[in-house]
């Protein structure tokens, strides 16, 4: 009887065993693939979508808003907008922009994934 337990435990170990190194393997894929040189996975589409968007600012916004969104002849500097605006404003700013003088991009000029993208870059300023 307590034999048989024993296999039974042992049987079980093995199972949670092989099941950890199965997770244990899949998830460093996962990260690596995601945001290669970081191992938080939670922030690895923010900052894929961020680079992305940092080209798409240079073409887009930047005679405006200046290089890096610091504040050009038209636009006002973007620097820590993200206190005063979370990612979901700023898609909406970029949408549906409030005055005439910031230009409606979307979507003649930019999809809805570039908005994603260069909002994703304006919230890292
Ligand atoms: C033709 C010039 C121009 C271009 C191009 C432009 N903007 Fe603007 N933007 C402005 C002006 C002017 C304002 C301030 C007035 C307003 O809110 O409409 C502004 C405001 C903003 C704000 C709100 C800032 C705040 O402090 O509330 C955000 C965010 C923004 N722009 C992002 C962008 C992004 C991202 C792009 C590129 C996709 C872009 N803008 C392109 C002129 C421009």
């Amino acid at each position: 009887m307590i034999s048989r337990v024993s296999v039974c435990t042992i049987v079980l170990a093995s199972f949670a065993a092989l099941g950890l190194a199965a997770c244990s393997h899949r998830a460093p894929q996962a990260v690596t693939s995601a945001a290669p040189g970081t191992d938080d996975a939670a922030v690895a589409p923010a900052a894929a979508a961020a680079s992305r968007g940092a080209r798409i600012f240079a073409a887009q916004c930047a005679a405006c808003h200046g290089a890096g969104g610091s504040g050009g002849p038209i636009g006002p500097s973007l620097r820590d907008v993200r206190k005063k605006h979370d990612l979901a404003a700023v898609v909406e700013i970029v949408k549906n922009p409030s005055t005439a003088t910031m230009p409606k991009l979307f979507p003649a000029q930019l999809s809805a994934q570039d908005v994603a993208d260069v909002s994703a870059y304006v919230e890292t300023l």
